[in-house]
């Protein structure tokens, strides 16, 4: 809608706001009026627009009576990501988002956290003197309310991670022995020693929904002069592949272009490889990439003349890639996870910095507390700048869940198992298993991709011991086989597009 409301179109627009304004307080008052029911998912939650673009949830209006919580404020919007339209179920997450108050009440906020308070506590006051302001707020973001809205609509409808696996005799969408445009030979588990292929054919269903059924030209389409963006470790590279091959089936397609060098991906000298792979389908303009940053966070050499020297981790500030190019992404898909060990810090002489300086704080000095400091901050900072890309949909995916069985990865740890689903097919659970990604999204626009529970059915789908020679190498019981579950993630990606 950018640019495109003049003349006559405009009057209709702001009648339409006006009408959804009145709407929305009449809403407010006296929950979900029957009218409503035909726009709005069922029990859905009020839409409220800030002037910073933010949304609120007509919670905050409620919030005033509960000074207390509304003074430290720290989370009073609700989850826009909240997974459930059913509205026993909402009444559940008002309990746990309570709880989830009450715990980060314990941290002191910082002086972002403190102007957050106060706009929150402006807004309420603002909304309290009626309709004036709020059709004011109502205008000032036109065309956004109608996207955030019809977004809202779409990913309310479904919880994809419910569900269960089911043999389906038209999967894999693309041939391990193909793609070889994009499949690292490493993941193919087609060209191993690997006999059993019985994993290729699991796909998943969700339980409250239908999938939409991926395919290439559907996807294109979607995506026409759009870019989608992988930024995480190698798990969300395998991810970059997948999407790869299923969109082009697997098939080699002259017409996709490396356009790497437009975002600096290009080999350095003496690189293995380069930090990460775009290539663009010219027959819609859709650009996909792949940028690796184990950490999410801002890299910074100490000494730039020194080659080894050690490298701030600036655990809260996004990747400068990010950064840099994000106003170019119209999807976003972050992950990050199985670096945060000691062993793999020690190895790349990450020291951690917070605010700028050697971190001192104790709680974020240990591995897992770092680790929820970052995954927190980068979520946060990506959604301060949503309001600033309207069209951006982003994501952050949850935990790869790794199976190392009878040992970890150092100590012999194996996923020998080939029979699928042994441990049972079906996910029921409502909750994300990843709570610390599910702590870091709520509240905030960014959704989260929860693939975690139902890839944890899934452990006969990793690489395990085979490799590309005739001897059996390490066990890779964290990577995934390509045709594989990585494929899912994506289909639950495509589905909320
Ligand atoms: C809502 O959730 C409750 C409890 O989880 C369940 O019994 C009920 O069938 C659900 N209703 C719908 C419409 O899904
Ligand atoms: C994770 O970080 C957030 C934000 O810094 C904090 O509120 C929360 O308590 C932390 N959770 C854990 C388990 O440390
Ligand atoms: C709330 O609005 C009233 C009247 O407009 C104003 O006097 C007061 O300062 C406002 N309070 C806050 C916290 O903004
Ligand atoms: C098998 O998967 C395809 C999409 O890949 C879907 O259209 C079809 O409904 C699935 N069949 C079954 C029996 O689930
Ligand atoms: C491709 O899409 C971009 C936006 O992503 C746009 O700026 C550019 O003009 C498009 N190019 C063509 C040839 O359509
Ligand atoms: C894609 O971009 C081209 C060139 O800017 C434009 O002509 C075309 O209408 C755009 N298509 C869509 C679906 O936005
Ligand atoms: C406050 O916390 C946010 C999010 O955790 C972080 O991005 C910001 O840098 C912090 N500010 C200070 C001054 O510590």
């Amino acid at each position: 809608m950018k640019g495109g409301l003049h003349g006559l179109r405009n009057k209709h627009v702001y009648l339409i706001l006006i009408a959804l304004a009145c709407a929305t307080v009449v809403v407010w008052r006296f929950e979900i009026p029957l009218f409503l029911t035909f726009i709005l998912p069922p029990q859905s939650h009020v839409l409220w627009l800030s002037p910073d673009g933010k949304i609120k949830d007509k919670q905050v209006l409620e919030g005033e009576n509960s000074p207390d919580q509304s003074e430290k404020g720290v989370d009073l919007e609700v989850p826009m990501n909240s997974l459930n339209t059913n509205s026993s179920v909402r009444n559940e997450e008002k309990r746990s988002s309570t709880n989830i108050l009450d715990k980060e009440q314990e941290i002191p906020p910082n002086v972002t956290e403190v102007s957050d308070i106060k706009q929150v506590s402006e807004e309420k006051n603002s909304s309290k003197h009626g309709e004036k302001n709020l059709i004011a707020q109502m205008s000032s973001v036109k065309g956004e309310y109608e996207n955030i809205l019809a977004t809202r609509v779409e990913n309310q409808a479904c919880n994809y991670a419910r569900g269960k696996w089911v043999t389906n005799d038209s999967w894999p969408l693309y041939s391990g022995f193909g793609c070889k445009q994009w499949l690292s030979s490493m993941w193919a588990c087609r060209l191993t020693q690997r006999k059993d292929f019985e994993y290729e054919k699991l796909r998943w269903q969700p339980k409250d929904c239908e999938m939409e059924d991926f395919t290439g030209s559907k996807f294109l389409r979607r995506m026409q002069n759009k870019t989608l963006a992988f930024i995480g470790d190698s798990l969300g590279r395998q991810q970059f592949q997948s999407l790869m091959c299923m969109i082009t089936s697997g098939e080699e397609r002259a017409d996709v272009l490396d356009v790497g060098k437009e975002y600096g991906l290009v080999k350095a000298r003496g690189a293995a490889r380069p930090d990460g792979w775009a290539y663009r389908f010219t027959s819609t303009n859709t650009t996909i990439l792949y940028y690796w940053s184990a950490s999410l966070c801002g890299l910074e050499p100490l000494d730039m003349t020194n080659p080894t020297t050690d490298v701030a981790m600036h655990l809260d500030r996004p990747p400068a890639f990010l950064h840099h190019f994000l106003h170019k992404f119209d999807v976003l898909v972050l992950n990050t996870g199985h670096h945060w060990n000691r062993g793999k810090l020690k190895a790349n002489r990450w020291v951690m910095y917070v605010g700028g300086v050697p971190n001192t704080n104790r709680k974020i000095a240990d591995i897992a507390g770092a680790k929820n400091f970052t995954v927190h901050s980068i979520i946060e900072w990506v959604n301060s700048q949503l309001p600033k890309y309207p069209g951006l949909k982003a994501f952050y995916r949850s935990i790869s869940p790794r199976h190392f069985f009878n040992g970890d990865w150092n100590t012999g740890g194996t996923c020998d198992n080939t029979t699928p689903l042994s441990g049972g097919k079906e996910v029921l659970q409502d909750e994300p298993s990843d709570h610390l990604a599910a702590g870091a999204v709520k509240g905030k626009q960014v959704k989260l991709l929860d693939i975690t529970a139902l890839s944890l059915l899934r452990d006969e789908g990793h690489k395990s011991r085979y490799s590309l020679k005739a001897t059996p190498g390490a066990h890779d019981c964290l990577h995934w086989c390509l045709p594989g579950v990585p494929d899912t993630w994506n289909e639950i990606l495509f589905a909320q597009l």
